[in-house]
Protein backbone atom coordinates (compact mmCIF):
# COMPACT_ATOMS: atom_id res chain seq x y z
CA UNK A 1 0.00 0.00 0.00
CA UNK A 2 1.29 3.74 -0.82
CA UNK A 3 1.61 5.81 2.13
CA UNK A 4 1.95 9.35 2.16
CA UNK A 5 2.76 11.77 5.19
CA UNK A 6 0.69 14.86 5.32
CA UNK A 7 1.00 17.95 7.44
CA UNK A 8 -2.59 20.19 7.76
CA UNK A 9 -2.64 23.38 8.80
CA UNK A 10 -5.79 24.72 8.76
CA UNK A 11 -4.59 27.95 10.86
CA UNK A 12 -7.42 31.02 10.45
CA UNK A 13 -11.07 31.20 9.84
CA UNK A 14 -12.33 29.34 6.88
CA UNK A 15 -9.15 27.71 6.48
CA UNK A 16 -10.24 25.40 9.62
CA UNK A 17 -13.57 24.64 8.00
CA UNK A 18 -12.47 23.78 4.17
CA UNK A 19 -9.57 21.71 5.77
CA UNK A 20 -11.49 19.35 7.55
CA UNK A 21 -14.14 19.19 5.11
CA UNK A 22 -11.43 18.32 2.80
CA UNK A 23 -9.97 15.76 4.83
CA UNK A 24 -13.06 14.00 4.98
CA UNK A 25 -13.34 13.67 1.25
CA UNK A 26 -9.91 12.78 0.90
CA UNK A 27 -10.86 9.51 3.49
CA UNK A 28 -13.88 8.12 1.56
CA UNK A 29 -11.45 8.86 -1.67
CA UNK A 30 -8.48 6.58 0.01
CA UNK A 31 -11.27 4.02 1.38
CA UNK A 32 -12.94 3.92 -2.12
CA UNK A 33 -9.51 3.26 -4.10
CA UNK A 34 -7.80 1.43 -1.20
CA UNK A 35 -4.38 1.48 -2.91
CA UNK A 36 -3.28 4.25 -0.88
CA UNK A 37 -3.47 5.73 2.45
CA UNK A 38 -2.89 9.44 3.71
CA UNK A 39 -1.14 9.71 7.01
CA UNK A 40 -2.44 12.78 8.63
CA UNK A 41 -1.10 14.64 10.89
CA UNK A 42 -2.60 18.07 11.71
CA UNK A 43 -0.27 21.54 13.01
CA UNK A 44 -2.36 24.20 15.35
CA UNK A 45 -0.42 26.61 14.10
CA UNK A 46 -2.04 30.42 12.84
CA UNK A 47 -3.73 33.60 14.91
CA UNK A 48 -5.19 31.17 17.75
CA UNK A 49 -1.21 29.71 18.54
CA UNK A 50 0.31 33.45 18.33
CA UNK A 51 -2.35 34.98 20.52
CA UNK A 52 -1.47 32.23 22.93
CA UNK A 53 2.95 31.84 22.32
CA UNK A 54 3.52 34.98 20.59
CA UNK A 55 4.34 32.98 17.20
CA UNK A 56 2.68 31.63 14.47
CA UNK A 57 4.28 28.33 14.05
CA UNK A 58 6.80 26.64 16.66
CA UNK A 59 10.64 27.49 16.21
CA UNK A 60 11.29 24.24 14.75
CA UNK A 61 8.49 23.94 12.67
CA UNK A 62 9.93 24.28 9.08
CA UNK A 63 12.22 21.18 10.77
CA UNK A 64 9.20 19.88 11.43
CA UNK A 65 7.30 19.85 8.41
CA UNK A 66 10.06 18.93 6.19
CA UNK A 67 9.91 15.26 6.46
CA UNK A 68 6.07 15.23 4.99
CA UNK A 69 5.42 14.49 1.63
CA UNK A 70 3.15 17.52 1.35
CA UNK A 71 1.41 20.54 3.22
CA UNK A 72 -2.45 20.77 3.27
CA UNK A 73 -2.89 24.49 4.04
CA UNK A 74 -6.03 26.31 4.89
CA UNK A 75 -5.46 30.12 5.52
CA UNK A 76 -3.78 32.22 8.00
CA UNK A 77 -5.03 36.10 9.10
CA UNK A 78 -7.23 37.68 12.02
CA UNK A 79 -8.83 40.69 12.34
CA UNK A 80 -6.72 41.38 15.65
CA UNK A 81 -3.42 40.43 14.18
CA UNK A 82 -1.60 42.53 11.46
CA UNK A 83 -1.75 40.91 8.30
CA UNK A 84 1.79 41.43 7.63
CA UNK A 85 2.52 39.92 10.66
CA UNK A 86 0.34 36.59 10.26
CA UNK A 87 1.21 36.17 6.30
CA UNK A 88 5.62 36.65 7.78
CA UNK A 89 4.94 34.40 10.34
CA UNK A 90 3.88 31.17 8.75
CA UNK A 91 2.75 30.97 5.55
CA UNK A 92 6.16 33.37 3.78
CA UNK A 93 8.17 31.50 5.65
CA UNK A 94 7.41 27.95 4.60
CA UNK A 95 6.95 29.17 0.93
CA UNK A 96 9.98 30.90 1.08
CA UNK A 97 11.65 28.22 3.32
CA UNK A 98 10.84 25.13 1.24
CA UNK A 99 12.07 27.08 -1.89
CA UNK A 100 8.68 26.36 -3.34
CA UNK A 101 9.29 28.78 -6.33
CA UNK A 102 6.05 27.69 -8.44
CA UNK A 103 2.95 28.54 -7.15
CA UNK A 104 0.66 27.22 -9.77
CA UNK A 105 -3.01 28.65 -10.71
CA UNK A 106 -5.06 26.82 -12.56
CA UNK A 107 -8.89 28.64 -12.99
CA UNK A 108 -11.78 27.55 -15.35
CA UNK A 109 -15.19 27.78 -15.23
CA UNK A 110 -16.42 24.59 -13.79
CA UNK A 111 -19.40 22.62 -15.52
CA UNK A 112 -22.59 24.35 -14.14
CA UNK A 113 -20.98 27.55 -12.66
CA UNK A 114 -21.51 30.56 -14.34
CA UNK A 115 -18.76 33.00 -14.72
CA UNK A 116 -19.78 36.75 -14.74
CA UNK A 117 -18.70 37.62 -18.35
CA UNK A 118 -21.68 37.23 -20.77
CA UNK A 119 -21.57 34.08 -23.11
CA UNK A 120 -18.65 32.58 -21.56
CA UNK A 121 -18.99 29.10 -20.39
CA UNK A 122 -16.83 25.75 -19.37
CA UNK A 123 -14.39 25.58 -22.02
CA UNK A 124 -14.24 29.32 -22.88
CA UNK A 125 -12.09 30.81 -20.21
CA UNK A 126 -8.88 27.58 -19.00
CA UNK A 127 -6.57 29.35 -17.95
CA UNK A 128 -3.25 28.45 -15.65
CA UNK A 129 -1.40 31.18 -14.08
CA UNK A 130 2.32 30.53 -12.78
CA UNK A 131 3.65 32.72 -10.39
CA UNK A 132 6.70 33.49 -9.44
CA UNK A 133 6.23 32.52 -5.39
CA UNK A 134 10.43 32.80 -4.05
CA UNK A 135 11.55 36.69 -4.67
CA UNK A 136 10.10 39.90 -6.62
CA UNK A 137 8.22 42.10 -4.76
CA UNK A 138 7.54 39.50 -2.30
CA UNK A 139 11.41 39.06 -1.45
CA UNK A 140 11.17 40.75 2.00
CA UNK A 141 13.93 43.16 1.12
CA UNK A 142 13.46 46.86 2.11
CA UNK A 143 13.28 48.81 5.23
CA UNK A 144 12.12 51.88 7.32
CA UNK A 145 14.24 54.80 8.24
CA UNK A 146 13.80 57.85 10.47
CA UNK A 147 10.70 55.79 11.82
CA UNK A 148 7.77 58.32 12.98
CA UNK A 149 9.25 61.33 11.90
CA UNK A 150 8.36 63.72 8.79
CA UNK A 151 11.37 62.50 7.01
CA UNK A 152 10.66 58.50 7.64
CA UNK A 153 11.26 56.43 4.31
CA UNK A 154 10.41 53.09 3.40
CA UNK A 155 11.72 50.80 0.25
CA UNK A 156 9.85 48.03 -0.64
CA UNK A 157 12.60 46.40 -3.02
CA UNK A 158 11.41 43.94 -5.72
CA UNK A 159 14.38 41.49 -6.39
CA UNK A 160 14.91 39.76 -9.28
CA UNK A 161 17.99 37.22 -9.43
CA UNK A 162 18.93 35.32 -13.01
CA UNK A 163 18.64 32.22 -11.33
CA UNK A 164 15.49 32.73 -9.81
CA UNK A 165 13.62 33.95 -12.83
CA UNK A 166 15.35 31.37 -15.61
CA UNK A 167 13.60 28.52 -13.14
CA UNK A 168 10.23 29.67 -12.89
CA UNK A 169 9.93 30.52 -16.83
CA UNK A 170 11.13 27.04 -17.27
CA UNK A 171 8.67 25.54 -15.05
CA UNK A 172 5.88 27.70 -17.32
CA UNK A 173 7.23 26.68 -20.21
CA UNK A 174 7.39 22.67 -19.68
CA UNK A 175 3.67 23.05 -18.32
CA UNK A 176 2.31 25.14 -21.36
CA UNK A 177 4.11 22.22 -23.46
CA UNK A 178 1.96 19.75 -21.90
CA UNK A 179 -1.50 21.58 -22.53
CA UNK A 180 -3.52 21.25 -26.12
CA UNK A 181 -3.24 24.69 -27.12
CA UNK A 182 1.00 25.07 -25.75
CA UNK A 183 0.39 29.14 -25.36
CA UNK A 184 2.45 30.99 -23.02
CA UNK A 185 1.79 34.64 -22.40
CA UNK A 186 4.46 36.68 -20.64
CA UNK A 187 2.86 39.10 -18.27
CA UNK A 188 5.04 41.97 -17.57
CA UNK A 189 5.54 45.86 -16.77
CA UNK A 190 8.74 46.31 -18.37
CA UNK A 191 7.58 49.55 -19.99
CA UNK A 192 7.62 50.71 -16.75
CA UNK A 193 10.41 49.18 -14.85
CA UNK A 194 13.24 48.99 -16.70
CA UNK A 195 16.16 46.94 -14.60
CA UNK A 196 14.54 43.95 -13.10
CA UNK A 197 11.46 43.40 -15.35
CA UNK A 198 13.50 43.79 -18.49
CA UNK A 199 15.76 41.07 -17.14
CA UNK A 200 12.62 39.32 -16.62
CA UNK A 201 11.46 39.72 -19.99
CA UNK A 202 15.25 38.82 -21.59
CA UNK A 203 15.19 35.94 -19.74
CA UNK A 204 11.80 34.50 -20.70
CA UNK A 205 12.81 34.78 -24.90
CA UNK A 206 15.99 33.33 -23.56
CA UNK A 207 14.04 30.31 -22.66
CA UNK A 208 11.64 30.25 -24.94
CA UNK A 209 14.43 29.10 -27.90
CA UNK A 210 14.34 25.53 -25.78
CA UNK A 211 10.29 25.55 -26.35
CA UNK A 212 9.82 25.74 -30.07
CA UNK A 213 6.64 24.18 -30.00
CA UNK A 214 5.17 26.56 -27.29
CA UNK A 215 3.72 29.74 -28.91
CA UNK A 216 4.38 32.53 -27.13
CA UNK A 217 3.12 36.30 -26.36
CA UNK A 218 3.99 39.26 -24.16
CA UNK A 219 0.89 41.35 -22.31
CA UNK A 220 1.77 44.38 -19.85
CA UNK A 221 0.05 43.58 -16.51
CA UNK A 222 -2.22 46.46 -17.01
CA UNK A 223 -3.48 45.08 -20.21
CA UNK A 224 -3.70 41.67 -19.45
CA UNK A 225 -6.84 42.35 -17.20
CA UNK A 226 -8.42 44.34 -20.18
CA UNK A 227 -7.82 40.93 -22.15
CA UNK A 228 -8.81 38.87 -19.41
CA UNK A 229 -12.33 40.01 -19.45
CA UNK A 230 -12.75 41.05 -22.93
CA UNK A 231 -10.95 38.01 -24.71
CA UNK A 232 -10.72 35.26 -22.50
CA UNK A 233 -10.54 32.34 -24.70
CA UNK A 234 -7.17 33.61 -26.11
CA UNK A 235 -5.04 32.84 -22.73
CA UNK A 236 -3.44 29.72 -21.62
CA UNK A 237 -1.14 29.92 -19.31
CA UNK A 238 0.10 33.06 -17.78
CA UNK A 239 3.85 33.67 -16.04
CA UNK A 240 3.57 36.58 -13.79
CA UNK A 241 5.84 37.87 -10.91
CA UNK A 242 4.77 37.43 -7.27
CA UNK A 243 2.58 40.66 -7.05
CA UNK A 244 1.38 41.00 -10.61
CA UNK A 245 0.08 37.01 -10.13
CA UNK A 246 -1.40 37.67 -6.79
CA UNK A 247 -3.39 40.34 -8.47
CA UNK A 248 -4.32 38.71 -11.71
CA UNK A 249 -5.34 35.64 -10.12
CA UNK A 250 -8.16 37.06 -7.87
CA UNK A 251 -9.81 38.63 -10.84
CA UNK A 252 -9.38 35.33 -12.78
CA UNK A 253 -10.87 33.30 -9.96
CA UNK A 254 -13.88 36.14 -9.75
CA UNK A 255 -14.43 35.40 -13.57
CA UNK A 256 -14.34 31.87 -13.20
CA UNK A 257 -17.33 32.37 -11.08
CA UNK A 258 -15.97 32.05 -7.86
CA UNK A 259 -13.01 32.87 -5.23
CA UNK A 260 -14.24 29.73 -3.33
CA UNK A 261 -13.51 27.57 -6.09
CA UNK A 262 -10.26 28.50 -6.84
CA UNK A 263 -7.47 26.02 -5.60
CA UNK A 264 -2.92 26.94 -5.80
CA UNK A 265 -0.60 24.78 -5.19
CA UNK A 266 3.36 26.10 -3.81
CA UNK A 267 5.41 23.56 -5.90
CA UNK A 268 9.12 22.78 -4.91
CA UNK A 269 9.78 21.26 -8.40
CA UNK A 270 12.64 19.62 -7.69
CA UNK A 271 11.26 18.06 -4.08
CA UNK A 272 13.87 18.89 -2.10
CA UNK A 273 11.30 19.87 0.36
CA UNK A 274 7.42 19.83 0.58
CA UNK A 275 5.20 21.13 -1.39
CA UNK A 276 1.96 23.32 -0.35
CA UNK A 277 -1.50 23.19 -1.33
CA UNK A 278 -4.18 25.54 -0.59
CA UNK A 279 -7.20 27.03 -1.60
CA UNK A 280 -6.63 30.95 -3.23
CA UNK A 281 -9.51 32.24 -0.53
CA UNK A 282 -8.27 33.78 2.77
CA UNK A 283 -9.48 33.19 5.96
CA UNK A 284 -12.97 35.27 5.40
CA UNK A 285 -13.84 36.40 8.82
CA UNK A 286 -17.08 37.56 7.50
CA UNK A 287 -18.11 33.94 7.19
CA UNK A 288 -15.86 32.39 9.73
CA UNK A 289 -17.90 29.79 12.10
CA UNK A 290 -20.79 30.15 10.22
CA UNK A 291 -20.57 26.52 8.23
CA UNK A 292 -21.21 28.25 4.88
CA UNK A 293 -17.68 28.37 3.24
CA UNK A 294 -17.55 26.97 -0.24
CA UNK A 295 -15.23 23.56 0.20
CA UNK A 296 -14.47 23.08 -3.73
CA UNK A 297 -11.29 25.54 -2.97
CA UNK A 298 -10.24 23.12 -0.92
CA UNK A 299 -11.13 19.70 -2.74
CA UNK A 300 -9.88 21.39 -5.74
CA UNK A 301 -6.56 22.13 -4.07
CA UNK A 302 -6.65 18.57 -2.52
CA UNK A 303 -6.49 16.86 -5.93
CA UNK A 304 -3.69 19.14 -7.15
CA UNK A 305 -1.57 17.71 -3.93
CA UNK A 306 -2.79 13.92 -4.91
CA UNK A 307 -1.70 14.54 -8.49
CA UNK A 308 2.05 16.19 -7.07
CA UNK A 309 2.28 12.98 -4.92
CA UNK A 310 1.97 10.57 -8.13
CA UNK A 311 -2.08 9.23 -7.18
CA UNK A 312 -3.14 10.47 -10.76
CA UNK A 313 -6.18 8.44 -10.76
CA UNK A 314 -7.12 9.55 -7.33
CA UNK A 315 -6.89 12.99 -8.52
CA UNK A 316 -8.92 12.83 -11.29
CA UNK A 317 -11.64 10.95 -9.70
CA UNK A 318 -11.41 13.90 -6.81
CA UNK A 319 -12.18 16.31 -10.03
CA UNK A 320 -14.62 14.05 -11.78
CA UNK A 321 -16.57 14.42 -8.66
CA UNK A 322 -16.24 17.68 -7.65
CA UNK A 323 -17.31 18.58 -11.45
CA UNK A 324 -21.05 16.48 -11.01
CA UNK A 325 -21.31 18.20 -7.95
CA UNK A 326 -20.92 21.45 -9.50
CA UNK A 327 -22.64 20.20 -13.10
CA UNK A 328 -25.76 19.31 -11.11
CA UNK A 329 -26.55 23.04 -9.94
CA UNK A 330 -26.55 21.80 -6.04
CA UNK A 331 -25.76 21.99 -3.41
CA UNK A 332 -24.72 24.76 -3.67
CA UNK A 333 -23.21 27.36 -1.33
CA UNK A 334 -23.90 31.22 -0.65
CA UNK A 335 -20.79 32.25 -3.03
CA UNK A 336 -22.10 30.34 -5.80
CA UNK A 337 -25.93 32.17 -5.23
CA UNK A 338 -27.42 29.04 -2.89
CA UNK A 339 -28.24 27.84 0.25
CA UNK A 340 -26.61 25.07 1.21
CA UNK A 341 -23.86 24.55 3.84
CA UNK A 342 -19.76 23.03 3.21
CA UNK A 343 -21.62 19.89 4.93
CA UNK A 344 -24.04 19.73 2.37
CA UNK A 345 -21.47 20.18 -0.55
CA UNK A 346 -18.77 17.45 1.04
CA UNK A 347 -21.86 15.16 1.41
CA UNK A 348 -22.47 15.76 -2.15
CA UNK A 349 -18.80 15.19 -3.52
CA UNK A 350 -18.24 12.42 -0.81
CA UNK A 351 -21.56 10.58 -2.31
CA UNK A 352 -20.24 11.41 -6.22
CA UNK A 353 -17.13 9.92 -5.07
CA UNK A 354 -19.14 6.82 -4.00
CA UNK A 355 -21.34 6.55 -6.80
CA UNK A 356 -20.53 4.28 -9.46
CA UNK A 357 -19.57 6.18 -12.74
CA UNK A 358 -17.07 8.47 -10.72
C1 LIG B 1 -2.65 34.77 -2.24
C2 LIG B 1 -3.01 35.66 -1.09
C3 LIG B 1 -1.80 36.04 -0.29
C4 LIG B 1 -0.78 36.70 -1.16
C5 LIG B 1 -2.18 36.91 0.89
C6 LIG B 1 -3.00 36.14 1.89
C7 LIG B 1 -1.03 37.58 1.53
O1 LIG B 1 -3.66 36.79 -1.52
O2 LIG B 1 -2.12 33.68 -2.01
O3 LIG B 1 -2.93 35.14 -3.36
O4 LIG B 1 -0.88 37.86 -1.51
O5 LIG B 1 0.17 36.03 -1.53
MG1 LIG C 1 -4.00 36.82 -3.55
Amino acid sequence: MRSYRIAAIPADGIGIEVIDAGLEVLKVLEQRAGDFRLEVEHFPWGSAYYRKHGRLMDEDGLERLKKFDAIYFGAVGAPDVPDHVTLWGLRLPICQGFDQYANVRPTRVLPGLKSPLAGVGAGDLDWVIIRENSEGEYAGAGGRVHRGLPEEVGTEVAVFTRAGVRRIMRFAFELAQKRPRRLLTLITKSNAQRHGMVMWDEIFYDTARDFPDVRTDKELVDAATTRMVLKPGTLDVMVATNLHADILSDLAAALAGSLGVAPTANLNPERRFPSMFEPIHGSAFDITGMGIANPIASFWTASMMLEHLGEREASARLMAAIERVTAAGAPRTPDLGGTAATKDVTRAVCDALLGANV
